[in-house]
């Protein structure tokens, strides 16, 4: 079995983690799952970086000047907490702090040293401490670190040892060139293309008069400077100085997860680090983009910090996990982009791909088999249009994850899930029940959209591990869990199935929240009713204004997005035409609806439409209309339906 070394930046460890910090572990552990789908041997690693001055002066500040190591142990608790609530799958948690990691930092500095890489001068300049790096006054904006405007950059003037980084720029040139793929996404890789062009200069590698961190082995008035030490993390879990043979197995790394902003120390400084003490570099690469708040930069002092936890369990799905954000994490932003994350269009999102397409498609399935065939269903063929489909969408899914490209993969498995809530309306299983005579197209049918169902779940797992879980669980998957492979996500025409019933995966949420972020415009008040008396009073602006409603009465109309599944005209009715309609429930609701005059009832077939969905059910010449199609007339005009997005799916909240 191949194996894969994944790791992810180390966080400082001043503050709690917030979602971007979050949304980077998150997204790492979603390519860790992919390759363990993948076959690989997978050894994923994240972890804490201590010895930064800020930590120090965090840990004086609570009263652990004394300790600072018992601060980042309690920190530690806390990250790993957060993690766990995120369902992060690493398999080691280092801690820069750690005698395993003191060792292999001390074994790197004085190969460095001793292949003459290493140097004695004297720094001075500027240094900003939440960068923890030294600053060329070019690269200051009004005097101020522009990654932190808010804070001024301290002046320092202190003996250093310098690392001879210039000394490896050609060799770093070359080997951009041999390896495109090293830096991904391309536009991180260009930015640093551009930087060695412009030369590097040699870096300072410890820093005088400071005691929190790991002495220099040839001089032990000084500490390694942090981010010299913080690197070495990816060599110290693996064993560099502790553990050859693990060394010898896992190095080098794979893959290294980072932020946009410390590429430059990953992909300049790393490899010539490594190069120096005659190690090979890391074999890839990835600086995703920042996720914002509201647009704005996430930051506790700003109060646009997001808190991860809460986000593993909203308030609007308190159950739900942390399924929901990890989807939205990797859904909703562009792998190597930017982001950008907001309490209501996280909502919003769970409404639309958990509770009313991914998790409907599940009850339904699953309640029409129990309801058809007592929950047992088998293969019947080799599967037809659907098993083409679910092919198409693992061959997609698997180069957009090969590639990172993690929100096409996530695409992929959502477009199989929609052609399964197409199919399912198309082949109307409830039809084809009625009549025995279909007793092997229904079977087919139930299990076809079970299958489907399943392979989704097993090209998602990565990404909602539990809920994939538990609908391969329900749809009665042979395989689940740690075992499955991407090899399961092919169709498989055989075998017999039991299917499980369960509450909704994502019930639906209805806080005001969501509501109040997709309503576009209040509607007009209706008209107000006719005054019963002869002598009506003549309306005053307070009698206008009580006749208008509350957002609270209309947030009583559900309004839904429907498809047309079949129309016919109404026998003695000039208006009426009898629509079945799919509201993405189990089974289609009987409409009538008073278009006869707009529409000829063929023209309706396949249209997206609106409806009021929770009206009572009326009888209406012999048949109950079960709902109410919106449609607009102007005067003497025949009616006009208000149509919805073909995108949208059956049963969509319209608000
Ligand atoms: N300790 C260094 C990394 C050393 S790795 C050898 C560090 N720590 S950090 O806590 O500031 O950031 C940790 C990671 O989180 C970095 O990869 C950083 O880019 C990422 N992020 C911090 N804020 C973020 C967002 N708002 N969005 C996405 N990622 C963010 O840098």
């Amino acid at each position: 079995m191949s194996r894969y070394y994944l790791t992810t930046a180390i966080d400082y460890v001043n503050s709690r983690p917030h979602l971007g910090t979050a949304y980077e572990k998150v997204t790492a552990d979603v390519i860790a799952r992919y390759k363990r789908l993948a076959g690989f041997d997978v050894h994923f690693l994240m972890g804490n970086d201590e010895h930064s001055q800020n930590v120090f002066k965090k840990a004086t500040e609570e009263g652990f000047h004394n300790n600072p190591v018992a601060y980042c142990d309690r920190m530690e608790e806390q990250f790993t907490s957060v993690w766990k609530a995120l369902n992060c799958s690493y398999n080691d948690f280092i801690r820069t702090t750690q005698p395993r990691h003191r060792a292999a930092v001390q074994k790197l500095a004085q190969a460095a040293y001793d292949a003459g890489d290493i140097y004695e001068g004297v720094y001075e300049g500027w240094y900003c401490v939440s960068c923890e790096a030294f600053k060329p006054e070019k690269d200051l904006v009004d005097g101020k670190c522009p990654i932190h405007p808010t804070l001024t950059p301290e002046w320092i003037r202190e003996k250093n040892y310098f690392f001879r980084l210039s000394k490896y720029r050609d060799r770093l040139l070359k080997h951009f060139e041999a390896q495109p793929s090293f830096l991904e996404p391309e536009i991180r890789r260009n930015e640093i293309l551009r930087l060695l062009d412009a030369g590097l200069e040699d870096i300072s590698m410890s820093r005088a008069g400071q005691s929190w961190g790991v002495p220099l082995p040839f001089d032990a008035d000084s500490v390694v400077y942090v981010w010299f030490d913080a690197l070495i993390n990816y060599a110290t879990a693996v064993g560099y100085g502790t553990d050859d043979a693990q060394f010898a197995k896992w190095w080098p790394a794979d893959l290294h997860v980072i932020g946009k902003d410390i590429t430059r120390f990953h992909t300049v400084v790393w490899p010539a680090m490594l190069w120096s003490a005659g190690i090979e570099g890391p074999r890839q690469v990835f600086g995703h983009g920042w996720l914002h708040y509201g647009g704005q930069r996430m930051s506790k002092s700003l109060g646009t910090s997001v808190d991860p936890m809460e986000a593993a369990a909203p308030k609007f799905a308190p159950d739900a996990g942390p399924d929901p954000i990890r989807l939205y994490l990797t859904k909703e932003i562009t792998y190597g982009s930017d982001g950008d994350f907001t309490w209501e269009r996280f909502e919003e999102r769970y409404n639309v791909d958990l509770a009313n397409n991914f998790g409907n498609l599940v009850s339904r399935v699953v309640s029409m088999a129990d309801k058809y065939r007592a929950g047992r269903i088998a293969a019947a063929g080799d599967g037809g249009r659907l098993a083409d489909v679910a092919g198409a969408a693992l061959t997609r899914y698997r180069t957009a994850m090969d590639a990172f490209a993690l929100h096409e993969g996530v695409a992929a498995a959502y477009e199989l899930i929609d052609a399964t809530n197409g199919f399912i309306a198309d082949n109307a299983p409830w039809k084809l029940a009625k009549d025995s005579a279909n007793a092997a197209r229904l079977d087919a049918v139930l299990f076809e959209a079970a299958e489907a169902v399943r392979i989704a779940a097993v090209l998602l797992q990565p990404v909602m591990p539990s809920s994939c879980d538990e609908i391969l669980r329900r749809i009665g998957a042979p395989v689940t869990g740690a075992a499955l492979r991407l090899g399961h996500a092919a169709w498989q025409p055989s075998g017999e199935r039991t299917t499980v019933a369960g509450a909704p995966m994502w019930p639906r949420s209805e806080t005001a929240s969501s509501r109040r972020e997709i309503i576009v415009s209040e509607p007009a008040a209706p008209a107000p009713p006719p005054a019963p008396t002869a002598v009506a009073p003549a309306p005053t602006e307070a009698a206008t204004a009580d006749a208008r409603i509350g957002i609270e009465d209309f947030l009583k109309v559900e309004l839904k997005v429907a498809r047309v599944r079949a129309a016919e005209a109404m026998p003695k009715s000039k208006k009426l035409i009898r629509l079945l309609v799919d509201v993405g429930e189990p089974e289609p609701r009987t409409i009538l609806a008073g278009i006869a005059e707009g529409y000829q009832p063929e023209q309706l077939v396949g249209k997206t439409i609106v409806i009021v969905a929770n009206l009572k059910p009326r009888p209406m010449m012999g048949t109950e209309s079960n709902g109410m199609v919106l449609a607009a007339s102007g005067p003497g005009q025949p009616p006009i339906l208000v149509a919805a997005d073909d995108s949208l799916p059956p049963g969509t909240r319209v608000g």
